[in-house]
C-alpha cells in the first residue's frame, strides 16, 4: 500500500480546552479558540503493511512503547474501522517541537497522524472529518487541521464536536513569543491534569462559565484585529484554567517560579506601554502574545529577568498538508 506523509503545526489556545464531557469520544466541556503556529510542527509518515503482526511506531527515531504506543494503536484502530481494513501500520513521526512539555506536541502529532493514516488507509476525508478524527487522538489536535485562528466547537456528539477556521490568513502584526522554561516532559499529562481539575476543583464550573462568556468576545476581537482584547481575554482565560489546577484536591500546578517571573514581566511591560500578554498550557513554558515589532524590546527585558532563557518567535502558521510518499 502507498505511504503518505503529513505535516501539521501546533496550535496554542487563546481560550482553552480543559476538561472532557465525554472521555471516550473526547467531547470537551467548552468550545476553545486557538492560533496555529509556524515554528512548531510534526512530520508523520504512515504505511499499512500486510507483513506486520502489530503496529510499529517510531517517535524521533526511537520505538514508542507503553501508554504512548497504546494511544497510537487505539487511534489507528479508529482509522482501520473507518476504512474497513485490519492491516497493521508502520508509523514514523518526528516532532519539531519539544514532546509533552506544554507546547502542544499532541496537537500537531494527532493532526499529522489523522492526515497520513487516513490517506494511507485509502480514505479521502474532508477537513471537517479530519478534524473529528484528529480529536479522537487528542482534543487540541482537532484545531491543528487548520491554519490561523481556529475555533473548536464543543458540540454534543462525534459529528458536532469539530473545529473550523475563523481567520486562516493572518496578515496583521501578532506573534507568540515562546519562552522555553523547561523543554522536558511534564509529570502530569494534559489528559490526567484536566480530568483531575474537572473532578475535584470547586472552581471548575466557574471556569466553564467564564470560558463560555468569553467566546463571543474573543471571536469579535479576532475579526476586528483587536490585539489588546485578544491578549487580555487570553491571559485571563489561561490564569482561570491554571486556577482550577491550584484548587484541585490535591492541588497541583504546571507553573514554576520562572513562569510567574515571565507573567509578571508581561504586566510590567504593559505598564510601560508595550502590548504583551501571557498564556500558559499544561507545562511551565509561557507564550507571550505580542507584536512582532516589539520582539527586541521584549527579549531584552526577558534577559534581565532570566539571563539565559531560550525564546522562539512564532507567527501564525498553516493547516495540515498531506503528500504521497515518505518525503515532505
Ligand atoms: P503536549 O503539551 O506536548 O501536547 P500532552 O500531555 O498533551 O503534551 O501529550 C503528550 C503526549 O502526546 C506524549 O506523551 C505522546 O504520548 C504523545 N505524542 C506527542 N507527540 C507525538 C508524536 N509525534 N507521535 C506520537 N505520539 C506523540
Ligand atoms: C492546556 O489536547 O493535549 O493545551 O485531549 O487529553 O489529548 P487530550 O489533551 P490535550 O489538551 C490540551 C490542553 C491545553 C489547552 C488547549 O490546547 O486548548
Ligand atoms: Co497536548
Amino acid at each position: 500500500m502507498q505511504a503518505y506523509t503529513a505535516r501539521a503545526h501546533t496550535n496554542i489556545a487563546l481560550l482553552k480546552y480543559w476538561g472532557k464531557a465525554n472521555e471516550q469520544l473526547i467531547i470537551p466541556t467548552t468550545s476553545s479558540i486557538s492560533l496555529t503556529l509556524d515554528e512548531f510542527y510534526t512530520d508523520t509518515t504512515v504505511v499499512f503493511d500486510q507483513h506486520l503482526n502489530e503496529d510499529a511506531v517510531f517517535l524521533n527515531d526511537a520505538p514508542l512503547t507503553g501508554k504512548g504506543y497504546k494511544k497510537i494503536t487505539d487511534f489507528l484502530d479508529i482509522v482501520r474501522q473507518l476504512a474497513g481494513i485490519s492491516t497493521k501500520a508502520h508509523v514514523q513521526s518526528t516532532n519539531h517541537v519539544p514532546t509533552a512539555a506544554g507546547l502542544a506536541s499532541s496537537a500537531s502529532a494527532f493532526s499529522a497522524l489523522a492526515g497520513a493514516a487516513s490517506k494511507a488507509a485509502g480514505l479521502d476525508l474532508s477537513l471537517a472529518d479530519l478534524s473529528r478524527l484528529a480529536r479522537r487522538g487528542s482534543g487540541s489536535a482537532s484545531r491543528s487541521i487548520y491554519g490561523g485562528f481556529v475555533e473548536w466547537e464543543r458540540g454534543t456528539d462525534d459529528t458536532t464536536s469539530v473545529a473550523h477556521p475563523l481567520q486562516e490568513v493572518v496578515d496583521w502584526d501578532i506573534q507568540l513569543l515562546t519562552v522555553i522554561i523547561n523543554d522536558q516532559p511534564k509529570k502530569v499529562d494534559s489528559r490526567g491534569g484536566m480530568q483531575h481539575a474537572l473532578q475535584t476543583s470547586p472552581f471548575y464550573q466557574n471556569w466553564v462559565d467564564a470560558t463560555n462568556a468569553a467566546t463571543v468576545d474573543m471571536k469579535t476581537a479576532i475579526e476586528n484585529h483587536d490585539f489588546q482584547k485578544i491578549g487580555s481575554l487570553a491571559e485571563q482565560n489561561a490564569l482561570q484554567m491554571h486556577a482550577t489546577n491550584m484548587t484541585a484536591t490535591p492541588p497541583f500546578t504546571y507553573l514554576t517560579d520562572n513562569s510567574w517571573a515571565v507573567i509578571q514581566l508581561a504586566a510590567q511591560l504593559r505598564s510601560k506601554g508595550i502590548e504583551v500578554y501571557a498564556t500558559m498550557d499544561a507545562g511551565p513554558n509561557v507564550k507571550l502574545i505580542s507584536h512582532i515589532s516589539d520582539y527586541h524590546e521584549i527579549v531584552l527585558a526577558l534577559q534581565s529577568v532570566l539571563p539565559d532563557v531560550e525564546t522562539v518567535a512564532a507567527t501564525p502558521g498553516p493547516g495540515l498538508v498531506v503528500v504521497a510518499g515518505d518525503e515532505i
